[in-house]
């Protein structure tokens, strides 16, 4: 009973957390990406991985309102404010804790490239083992969704067989009573 009930928890946690990368990338494509990209620079640094280099309690922060952040002598927001020429990022308040928390999350589950000026000019690829050719990366993004969608599907039909040789055990327990 109990490792059945442990499989659905993680099962709940597993969706939920899909859940926050799903919203958080809505969230980032209709608030922020107008100065963020992702990989490159554009108004503001590029924020893939942004756990990388900041602990989340500073993104809240700084996310929320980064000039009251920055006034507060915070060095690392003064830093990056000072390197952006004083750009003003503007405040925030209509995103709530969890808004910016699915955000956070998003960033830090999509891969930072390299800013472009730093690659070689051929277009973003990456060969993989077998493969003579390299992988474009919108080919390597869809089999990684893929990848996501099989193991789901596959936690869910190990799910269904656990309910139904579950049940038919319990029919069976009850006809022979
Ligand atoms: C109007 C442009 C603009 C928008 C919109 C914007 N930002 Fe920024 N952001 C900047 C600039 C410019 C900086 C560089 C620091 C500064 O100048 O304050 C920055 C810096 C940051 C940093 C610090 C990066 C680092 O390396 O420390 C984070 C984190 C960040 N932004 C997150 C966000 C998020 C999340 C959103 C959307 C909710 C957002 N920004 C929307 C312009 C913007």
């Amino acid at each position: 009973m109990w490792h059945k009930i442990i499989v659905v928890i993680a099962l709940i946690g597993l969706i939920r957390a899909q859940d926050a990368v799903e919203k958080g990338k809505s969230l980032f494509n209709n608030n922020c990406a107008a100065c963020h990209k992702l990989d490159q620079e554009l108004v503001g640094p590029p924020l893939a991985q942004i756990g990388k280099r900041r602990t989340e309690e500073w993104f809240l922060k700084f996310v929320s309102n980064s000039q009251a952040f920055i006034q507060s002598g915070d060095a690392q927001a003064v830093a990056i404010y000072k390197k952006y020429n004083q750009q003003i990022m503007p405040p925030f308040p209509n995103l709530a804790q969890e808004d910016l928390k699915a955000i956070w999350a998003y960033l830090n589950s999509v891969s930072g490239v390299a800013p472009a000026s730093s690659q070689p000019t051929s277009p973003k690829t990456t060969i993989y083992p077998g493969e003579t050719s390299p992988m474009k990366a919108e080919e390597f993004n869809f089999l990684r969704h893929l990848y996501w969608i099989l193991a789901g599907v596959a936690v869910i039909v190990a799910l269904l067989i656990a309910v139904v040789i579950n049940f038919a055990s319990q029919k069976r327990a009850s006809e022979a009573a």
